[in-house]
């Protein structure tokens, strides 16, 4: 009998829509594949929890998520209440780092029948990872505001590398480019004008390319990166960035595929000391939100994801199956791919698919 326990936070806004369609499939798949989830619901990681405690968490939240196989999350966000980084550095960012979930993986697809807002393309065209550096970087919160309402008011933020924190996310990409068919492994930088951090960043992508012999690599600025997403998709198999840049590129793909409304995202341990968490790209869309026309794919290929990250392999390949034979039909895609669709009636048709 195989269960796994998996904690469950929905977040904001359409978090709290999308939530409950990845579970429907994750409940279908159950049933489909044989297998247990025993979910615990948190209440917390949440702006209306923020309104309520002044904080987006308990103290104690370690405790109180304990130790399950993993973290289903939605998504956080709700400006109106609590400023964006108080709330994501509250919720989030805590979780991906101290969890030490140092790896952002981001999978970048052109699917069957989905429009292509870029001309000529098909799918097979587009199909690559974006592995994003999640726990250091230009996300920090090292600096400060100094002479404030005086003519010399500044303010100041470091970015933070470690040897260690590049060496093991360049380290994850060229693994994963090793078990790719192209073995090509793409670097976002900027040395030209960054000119510690980046620099830095190329030094040890070159030290590290001479462990993968047969790994090929190239690397690109971030300016003309950015450019070639859109211009020459297909060049791309595995691309790695710091984590500013990793997000960036992570909208931008799936953007360039028709919709971030798709897009899902591991933020994973990858020794396995802490629990892995596993979330849509998109955020909590307050402009969109409670009207039940938000694309809940996200949050159902993150669950896709999840269950492969269990060892549930066939599982995850079904919902991948589920979502497809979906998307194909104009009928069940909801607004943000043309079509009319409700969360609830795409989520129904991917979860009915699977049983
Ligand atoms: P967003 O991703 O929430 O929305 C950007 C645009 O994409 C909006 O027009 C939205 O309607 C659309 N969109 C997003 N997800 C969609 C979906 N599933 N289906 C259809 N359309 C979708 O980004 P934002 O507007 O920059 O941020 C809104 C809030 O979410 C902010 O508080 C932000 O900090 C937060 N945020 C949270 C996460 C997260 O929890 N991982 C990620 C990004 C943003
Ligand atoms: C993402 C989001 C977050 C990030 C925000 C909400 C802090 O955009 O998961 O991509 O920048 O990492
Ligand atoms: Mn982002």
């Amino acid at each position: 009998e195989r269960t796994y326990d998996i904690a469950v936070i929905a977040g904001d806004g359409i978090g709290k829509e999308v939530m409950p369609e990845g579970i429907r499939v994750l409940e279908a798949a159950t049933r489909r594949y044989g297998f247990t989830l025993k979910q615990k619901w948190h209440e917390f990681a949440n702006c209306d929890y923020y309104a309520r405690h002044g904080r987006m968490m308990p103290e104690n939240w370690k405790e109180e998520i304990g130790r399950p196989a993993a973290i289903f999350f939605g998504a956080v966000g709700w400006p109106d209440i609590v400023p964006d980084h108080i709330s994501l550095w509250g919720s989030l960012l805590q979780l991906r780092r101290e969890y030490d979930q140092y790896v952002n993986l981001r999978p970048v697809r052109l699917m069957e029948g989905v429009p292509c807002p870029l001309a000529g393309r098909k799918p097979g065209d587009i199909d690559f990872w974006v592995v994003r550096e999640n726990t250091e970087g230009e996300y920090s919160s090292v600096g400060g505001r100094m002479f404030e309402g005086t003519d010399r008011e500044m303010v100041l933020q470091e970015t933070i590398m470690t040897r260690k924190g590049v060496d093991r996310i360049l380290k994850f990409a060229f693994e994963l480019a090793q078990k790719r068919p192209r073995k090509l492994l793409t670097s976002a930088t900027k040395s030209n004008g960054i000119a510690i951090t980046m620099p830095y960043w190329d030094e040890r992508v070159e030290a590290m390319a001479k462990a993968y012999p047969d790994v090929g690599w190239n690397k690109f600025h971030i300016d003309i990166l950015t450019a070639n997403f859109v211009l020459k998709p297909q060049i791309f198999d595995v691309v790695v960035g710091s984590n500013l840049f990793g997000d960036i590129l992570s909208d931008l793909g799936p953007a360039c595929t028709g919709t971030i409304g798709i897009a899902p995202s591991g933020n994973i341990n990858p020794g396995g000391e802490h629990p892995s968490l596993f979330e849509p790209v998109h955020g909590s869309a307050p402009d969109i939100a409670g009207k039940n026309v938000a694309n809940p794919i996200g949050q159902i290929w993150s669950a896709a994801m999840m269950l492969e990250y269990l060892g549930e392999t066939e599982a995850a390949a079904g919902i991948m199956t589920a979502v497809e034979t979906v998307l194909k039909q104009p009928a069940l895609r909801t607004r943000d791919l043309g079509g009319s669709a409700s969360t609830q009636a795409c989520g129904k048709s991917i979860a009915d698919a699977l049983s």
